[in-house]
C-alpha cells in the first residue's frame, strides 16, 4: 500500500525543503530524544530543558494526526515515524507549516524501533490504521504482531500505553489475540470510537475511511507482566479472523486493503451454499 506521487511532485526537493523537521540519524538520539529535541527558541527559554514525555506515532502517514495531537500537547515530544519517503515529505511539510516545535519526523522501519529508542523512553505509542498486511506471507510485517508488541515492551516506560485505531475488524481481533500473547492488559476498547469518545486528534485515514462508512475500532493497552516463555506464534492470514459464513456478511463497508479478499471468500461461500442446496 504505497502513497501515490502526485504530478509535479519532486520527492527529493520536498524532503530538502522540509528537512528542518526530519531527523535522518535517529539512532544517535536513542535515550535523549526529550532533551535533544527541546527547541532553542526564546518562547521556550527558562521553561525547562526537556520535554516531559516522548510519544511515538508509528506509521504516521502524512502527519495529520501527529500535528493535531502535538499542537494540543506542547509539553510532549512527538516522534512521527514512517517507512515511506513520500509520507515523510508530507508529514514534514505539515510540521513545518504548522510551526510545531514538538514534532520530529523520522524515516525508519517500525520493525526496528528498539534501535532508535532506549529502554523505557516512550510514554505512548499510537498505531493509527496500521497497514493490515492481510496475507499470511506478509504477517511478519504487521505492526501489531506479537513479536512487534514484545519489541514495544522494551521501549515503553512503566505504565506507558499503546493505542490502536483501525477500520478492520479482522486486524482488531488479531491484535487482541497478539496483545494477550505478549502480556499486555487492556485498559479500554471501543468498536465505535468516534461515537463513544468524540473529539481529540483524528488521522487522515480515520477521516477518509469514516467518510466511506467505516466504524473506528480502537483500544488502549499497557504492558502487564512479561510472558515467561514467549514463543512467536505461527503466521496467520487475517482471513482467518472473518466470520465462518460470509454469505450473510454486511457488505456496506469492507475494511481497507481487504475488500477484494473478502469478496472472493464470500463468492466462494455463496457458490458452496448454492451447490449444497442443489445437492
Ligand atoms: C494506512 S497508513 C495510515 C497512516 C496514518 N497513521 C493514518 O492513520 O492516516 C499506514 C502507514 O504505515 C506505514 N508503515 C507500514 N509499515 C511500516 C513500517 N514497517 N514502518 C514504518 N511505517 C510503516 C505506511 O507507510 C503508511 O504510511
Amino acid at each position: 500500500m504505497h502513497a501515490r506521487t502526485p504530478k509535479n511532485f519532486v520527492l527529493e526537493e520536498r524532503l530538502e525543503r522540509y528537512a528542518d523537521a526530519i531527523e535522518l540519524c535517529p539512532r544517535a538520539y536513542a535515550g535523549r530524544w526529550a532533551e535533544a529535541c527541546w527547541p532553542l527558541v526564546p518562547e521556550h527559554a527558562g521553561a525547562g530543558a526537556s520535554f516531559e514525555r516522548v510519544v511515538l506515532d508509528l506509521g504516521c502517514g502524512k502527519g495529520v494526526f501527529v500535528c493535531e495531537a502535538a499542537a494540543a500537547d506542547p509539553t510532549s515530544l512527538y516522534v512521527a515515524l514512517d517507512a515511506e519517503p513520500l509520507c515523510i515529505a508530507y508529514a514534514a511539510q505539515h510540521v513545518c507549516e504548522a510551526q510545531l516545535p514538538n514534532v520530529v519526523v523520522v524515516p525508519w522501519d517500525g520493525a526496528r524501533v528498539t534501535e532508535v529508542f532506549a529502554p523505557g523512553e516512550v510514554s505512548r505509542i499510537h498505531l493509527n490504521f496500521p497497514t493490515p498486511f492481510p496475507r499470511k506471507k506478509e504477517a511478519h510485517k504487521r505492526m501489531t504482531s506479537a513479536a512487534q508488541l514484545m519489541a514495544y515492551r522494551q521501549i515503553l516506560a512503566p505504565g506507558a500505553t499503546l493505542e490502536l485505531r483501525t477500520d478492520s475488524e479482522p486486524l482488531f481481533a488479531f491484535t487482541r489475540a497478539q496483545l494477550e500473547l505478549a502480556g499486555y492488559e487492556l485498559l479500554w476498547l471501543s468498536d465505535d470510537l468516534r461515537a463513544e469518545r468524540p473529539g481529540g486528534a483524528g488521522s487522515e485515514y480515520e477521516r477518509k475511511l469514516a467518510a466511506q462508512g467505516a466504524k473506528v475500532h480502537a483500544l488502549c493497552a499497557t504492558p502487564g507482566p512479561a510472558p515467561a516463555d514467549f514463543v512467536e506464534p505461527a503466521p496467520e492470514s487475517l482471513m482467518d479472523y472473518l466470520p465462518e459464513d460470509l454469505t450473510t456478511m454486511d457488505l456496506s463497508y469492507l475494511p481497507h486493503g481487504m475488500a477484494a479478499g473478502i469478496l472472493n471468500f464470500r463468492n466462494r461461500d455463496l457458490r458452496r451454499a448454492r451447490k449444497g442446496q442443489r445437492g
